[in-house]
């Protein structure tokens, strides 16, 4: 089976977040079943990227609207990787250090999808199934379908995966003729509340649509940014799988960014080096219990209400407290403002610092994760193999991997993303690590769970078959 990941992001090329360790991992673990997996995603200007060899394998020319823009392919010479990575370049379009966040994002995005249909249209060899990922690529299943310069591909199967589904993509219909030609009466398909609507266009158009949990896929019958009517109505073709993470590049004894590492037998000898790594480096305290937070401060993540937690839970618990993040401004001028309050036990790392968030995973006693929306969430599953236990809200993936210690499980879960369950949550934490022998048996418990990408990339796979099956 010859499969294709389309994608806007990858790990370790290109990350914003857990779609790029998705998509630098599953493919990964699908290579080592025996199946041919590719990977096609811009070529940006990356750290990672730039430095890469290649070697430049097709070229052409779409058009998009009056402008024609001429892109190459280029093979990345990397066997490391774990399967074959082919990157869009366009100059001036995509060849950017940053992913996302540009004003012609739009143009961008088609631009892409554009490409890798022509591509595919030139090549001799077509994949047997395209696996596309999020709205970025969400216009490709409607494409294949019904673009008459891509008829050639039409007997593809496409798989769709919502990494999540706040975001959609929508386009006005001034742009509309970025298109190529496609039969005009299939237009609805593309339409959601009078815009184009990328999401919307791939879960009406993908043979099957999948999400990247159980729980996730039953909460966007009712809460999906108003697509629910329509996953209820196409809920036939939905399934949650529930994703993986990679665990030969997370694993606790052979992690380079680590400053020690550690197995289950050594972790109450070994990882506290790492913990004392943070507190001396964040002047915190390493006889007190550690708090942390990692992630996007976005409001699905439930990062508004974390100064507020920060506040609260320093004021009436001997805890140190770590966060590392960006995102919305006004939280970070507000968690950054704490530091000065709670200087000796609390701070904020503002960025993005891969390095970091490994000894993060690797020496937090604990890792906060109060969101209000997690499609699946990948920080708790790194954190459990990392022997951090995870603080959760129950929601999407977050109920799908963590169990309450009070229902014989190993984590901390709360029902509301509140100051108050949160707090709540940490008060528990603080009891639970003041009983150390408990705590112990716990994280080591939480290291020996399976969460690698063999549990799951078996369904995708059975989806596969079932399409290629009917064609
Ligand atoms: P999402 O994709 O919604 O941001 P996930 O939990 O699926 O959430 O994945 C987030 C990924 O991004 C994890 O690998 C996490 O460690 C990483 N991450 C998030 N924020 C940061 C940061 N500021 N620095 C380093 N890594 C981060
Ligand atoms: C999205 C979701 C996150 C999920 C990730 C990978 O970014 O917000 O919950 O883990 O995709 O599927």
């Amino acid at each position: 089976m010859n499969i294709l990941h389309t994608s806007f992001e990858c790990y370790p090329l290109a990350k914003v977040g857990g779609l790029a360790d998705v998509v630098g991992a599953l493919p990964k673990f699908q290579h080592d079943f025996g199946f041919e997996v590719n990977v096609i995603m811009p070529f940006y200007n990356t750290p990672f990227i730039t430095k890469a060899k290649y070697t430049v394998n097709d070229e052409g020319t779409i058009q998009l609207g009056d402008i024609s823009y001429a892109y190459e392919i280029r093979e990345l010479s990397s066997p490391d990787i774990g399967f074959n990575t082919y990157l869009v370049y366009i100059p001036h379009l995509l060849d950017r250090p940053e992913v996302y966040g540009h004003k012609d994002d739009i143009e961008r995005f088609i631009a892409f999808q554009l490409v890798v249909l022509d591509w595919l249209n030139l090549k001799k060899g077509i994949p047997d199934i395209i696996h596309c990922h999020d709205h970025h690529t969400g216009l490709i299943p409607f494409l294949i379908a019904n673009a008459y310069q891509f008829q050639n591909l039409k007997n593809i199967p496409t798989v769709f995966t919502i990494h999540n589904a706040q975001y959609q993509g929508q386009i006005s219909y001034d742009k509309l003729h970025y298109l190529p030609d496609f039969d005009k009466n299939k237009i609805g398909l593309l339409d959601w509340d009078q815009q184009i609507n990328p999401l919307a266009a791939a879960i009406k158009c993908a043979w099957r649509v999948t999400t990247v949990s159980p729980s996730y896929m039953e909460e966007l019958q009712n809460s999906a940014n108003g697509l629910e009517g329509l996953l209820r109505h196409e809920k036939a073709k939905c399934q949650g799988v529930l994703n993986g993470i990679d665990t030969k590049s997370w694993d606790t004894e052979t992690d380079t960014m680590l400053i020690e590492n550690y197995k289950i037998s050594t972790v109450v000898s070994k990882r506290t080096t790492n913990k004392e790594w943070l507190c001396n480096e964040f002047n915190l305290d390493s006889s007190k219990p550690l708090f942390c937070f990692i992630g996007r401060l976005v409001y699905e993540k439930g990062a508004d209400l974390l100064p507020d937690i920060v506040e609260e839970s320093l004021q009436s618990n001997d805890i140190n407290v770590l966060m590392l993040g960006s995102g919305n401004k006004e939280v970070e001028e507000r968690l950054e403002s704490l530091k000065d309050t709670f200087s000796g036990r609390y701070h904020m790392y503002t960025g993005y610092n891969e390095r970091l968030s490994h000894i993060i995973y690797g020496g937090a006693d604990f890792l906060l994760m109060p969101s209000r929306v997690e499609p699946c969430g990948l920080n708790q599953m790194y954190a459990l193999r990392y022997g951090a236990i995870p603080i959760v809200r129950r929601t999407g993936g977050l109920k799908d991997t963590v169990v309450d210690i009070g229902d014989n499980g190993f984590g901390i879960c709360h029902n509301q993303a509140t100051v108050q369950d949160v707090c709540y949550s940490i008060r528990r934490g603080v009891a639970l690590y003041s009983d150390q022998k408990k705590y112990r048996e716990i994280q080591q418990e939480i290291m020996k769970i399976d969460h690698s990408w063999n549990r799951s990339a078996n369904q995708y796979v059975n989806i596969y078959k079932s399409l290629i099956t009917l064609t």
